[in-house]
Order: C-alpha cells, then sequence, then structure tokens
C-alpha cells in the first residue's frame, strides 16, 4: 500500500513513543503483501500465527502484480483464507472497467470458505493530485460504479481498504456504503479512531507496515469462525 510521507512520519512518532503494535493480539491476524514482499513464505508466516492474507492483483487498467499468482497458490496450498485487492486510479478510467480488469486477473470471489471478498485499495497516491483530481460526488460514483460491478458478477460487495482521512476527504465522508461493504481501515496506532461515516465498525484494521510477519500487518474484528463466514458470503 502507498502511504505518504507525512503518514509514516506520524507511525515512527507513534511507534517510538508507544509499544502498541507490539501488543500481543487475540483477534485473527494477517498480512497483505504485494510483489515488494516478493515470494512469501505462507508456511512460515502460518506458523508465526497468520489464518489470513490479501494479496494485490491490479492497478488501474495497466498493472498486474507479478507476485500475484506465485503468492495466491502458496497462500492456498498452506491452508490460508486468501483474497485479491485492487488498488483503484480513479482517474485512469471508470469504476466498472477497473473492477473487469480486476475479476479478470484473479480478483474473483466464489463461496468456497477460503476466499475473501476481493478488496478496493482507495487512498491517497503520493504522485498523482488530491483525490485523483475527482470531486467528492464524482468519486463517490466511481466507487459505487466499481462495487456493484463486482457484485454483479460475484455476488459479494468488494471490501473497501481505506483511510479515515482520504474518506473524508476525498468522499466528503459518504455514508453510502456502510450497509454492503466490509471495511478495511488502515491506522497505525493503539486505537483504531474514528471510523468513516456509514460504518458502525470495522471488518479489517490494518494497524502496521511492518511486523513480524511479511508486509503490511492486519486483525480481523471477529473469530476466526467470522473469518470462515465471510469467505463464505
Ligand atoms: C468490532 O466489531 C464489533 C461488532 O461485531 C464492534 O462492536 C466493534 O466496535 C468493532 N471494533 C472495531 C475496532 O471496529
Amino acid at each position: 500500500m502507498k502511504l505518504t510521507t507525512a503518514f509514516l512520519v506520524a507511525l515512527a512518532v507513534t511507534v517510538a513513543t508507544t509499544s502498541a503494535v507490539a501488543v500481543k493480539r487475540a483477534a485473527p491476524q494477517g498480512i497483505d503483501v504485494s510483489h515488494y514482499q516478493g515470494a512469501v513464505n505462507f508456511a512460515a508466516a502460518a506458523a508465526n500465527g497468520i489464518s489470513f492474507a490479501y494479496i494485490k492483483v491490479t492497478e488501474g487498467t495497466t498493472y498486474i502484480d507479478p507476485e500475484f499468482s506465485n503468492n495466491y497458490v502458496a497462500a492456498t496450498n498452506t491452508g490460508i483464507i486468501r483474497g485479491g485487492y485492487h488498488f483503484a486510479h480513479p482517474d485512469a478510467s471508470s469504476g466498472a472497467t477497473q473492477a473487469q480488469y480486476f475479476l479478470a486477473h484473479g480478483g474473483g470471489w466464489s463461496s468456497d470458505g477460503i476466499t475473501l471478498p476481493g478488496a478496493l485499495d482507495i487512498e491517497y497516491n503520493p504522485s498523482g493530485a488530491e483525490c485523483y483530481g475527482l470531486s467528492a460526488s464524482a468519486m463517490v460514483s466511481w466507487i459505487q460504479d466499481f462495487s456493484n460491478t463486482y457484485h454483479s458478477h460475484t455476488g459479494v460487495y468488494p471490501v473497501i481498504y481505506t483511510t479515515t482521512d482520504w474518506w473524508t476527504t476525498c468522499t466528503g465522508n459518504s455514508a453510502a456504503f456502510g450497509s454492503t461493504n466490509p471495511l478495511w481501515i488502515a491506522r497505525y496506532a493503539s486505537s483504531i479512531g474514528t471510523l468513516p461515516a456509514g460504518w458502525a465498525y470495522t471488518t479489517f484494521w490494518q494497524y502496521a507496515d511492518s511486523g513480524s510477519n511479511p508486509g503490511d500487518q492486519d486483525e480481523f474484528n471477529g473469530s476466526l469462525q467470522g473469518l470462515k463466514n465471510l469467505a463464505l458470503g
């Protein structure tokens, strides 16, 4: 995931002043990875406590993560509950087009008990215009287009990965998705803080960008059975 320098500085301060991210966690643990992590040793990660993983599939309509296939197969063979994620480029093409690209390259879903709904990673892009140059209402429409397209092909709504700061700034804190799309919030602190409008709780929490396993560190807000239920749809 891409993070702004300011966010990383804030993280460094948080880590320096609290030991929050080192606290032992009871909820199901997971990771999210992309080609930056190379070929992930999922057997080692599973032995070290993870039960789920999100693996980057695509960006926009021009990029397929070169490690996606290898890592998805490796996670599957290790018995990890896994899903794919798509990094949104709302300035590049429509939400429907990007959902179809994601679906066509491994981001699909089936009710097999081991596949998490695909995730839409929507956040600041440090190399682009703020909010990709879209108004809040255009951004909400773009996300709806992606989400509805994904739902019409798979029967489930995609998870939305974001930060409260980005969502507030770029969607006008839209409450339009809280009753349909599971939330995956990124916040590197000891508590999750204020959630975006519309969501009463988060489904996933990305609480650190490094830790005892490869990639970003995540947890599921619930029990292992709850995680399996999400994978069943
Ligand atoms: C986790 O989910 C429960 C509802 O199942 C909710 O009460 C709680 O606030 C959630 N935690 C977070 C951090 O969202």
